[in-house]
């Protein structure tokens, strides 16, 4: 597995794979990998020739409160689960790397209405410096194909429409949700939970697979369906951030004729904000 720390080795290790006309699969990450970063480079290996995984803790898409020195950073666990799954290369470049002019100057890419909702309005400043990094990423790596967890839906519709918005020649990739027996979504920040807390999480998601449930045996009072849930959340321990239910496609507000829906939700377990969603049709 070839260990890259500059844009320039990665650009010269592209071109060879770009003569050879292989296939280039990439599965941006911020580290710390568990079993759903490892479905995303499973799904790469599954449909390209080469699939490269970048790490980079990236700062402009946290917040000022937000925990980016206490970020996990395991990067010999990390990549030996890369080499043994047969990645080609890893990419792990420095801030100073990604950001050459420091991050106040950095242009940025930002997608109107879908940044600042949700998890955009709870975190300003948030989506745009995804757009950002993975459009830097994308221009370094030029993938042919892109491949991101839908536990981050948001994200995930973000990087769609950038995709689709600037033209770039990429297939994104949406890899369903990796969940522990118990139901709860798999997250770097499940490691922040308590024990106590972390007896409460998987709640979090047996709500929204009742909630599912009502909405699919015929109930579309949204509005009451989101109290009734937002109590039960309460309930449980958390203290939620939001629940609502909204249009698969484009996180519209979805009406009784919406076919795609997805339920999405964000709490915080303490300190600890969780989010998860559900999507499907009816
Ligand atoms: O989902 C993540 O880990 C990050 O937001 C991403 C896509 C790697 C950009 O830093």
């Amino acid at each position: 597995m070839l260990s890259l720390t500059t844009v320039q080795a990665l650009r010269e290790a592209r071109y060879n794979w770009r003569k050879a006309d292989q296939k280039v699969g990439f599965v941006p990450t911020m580290g710390n990998l568990h079993e759903g970063h490892l479905q995303l480079v499973r799904a790469a290996k599954r449909q390209c020739d080469v699939v490269v995984v970048s790490i980079f803790v990236n700062p402009m898409q946290f917040g000022q409160n937000e925990d980016l020195d206490a970020y996990p950073r395991t990067l010999s666990e990390d990549k030996e689960k890369l080499q043994a799954l047969g990645v080609e290369a890893v990419f792990l470049p420095s801030v100073s790397e990604m950001y050459p002019r420091g991050l106040a100057k950095q242009t940025f890419v930002e997608v109107p209405g879908l940044s600042n909702i949700l998890c955009g309005a709870s975190r300003p400043g948030h989506f745009r410096g995804v757009a950002t990094i993975v459009c830097k990423l994308f221009n370094m790596v030029s993938p042919d194909m892109a491949f991101f967890g839908e536990k981050d839906f948001q994200q995930l519709q973000v990087i769609r429409l950038m995709t689709q918005d600037l033209s770039l020649p990429i297939d994104i990739v949406g890899v369903p949700i990796e969940r522990q027996e118990n139901g709860l979504a798999l997250s770097s920040r499940n490691g922040y939970l308590n024990e106590q807390q972390r007896a409460i999480a998987p709640s979090l998601y047996q709500l929204l697979t009742e909630l599912k449930d009502h909405i699919v045996n015929g109930n579309r009072e949204y509005s009451q369906l989101i109290d009734t849930y937002t109590t039960k959340i309460e309930q449980a321990g958390f203290v939620p951030d939001y629940l609502v239910v909204r249009d698969a496609d484009n996180l519209s507000e979805a009406d009784t004729n919406t076919a795609h829906l997805v339920i999405l939700v964000a709490a915080y377990l303490g300190d600890t904000r969780l989010i998860d969603n559900l999507h499907f049709t009816c």
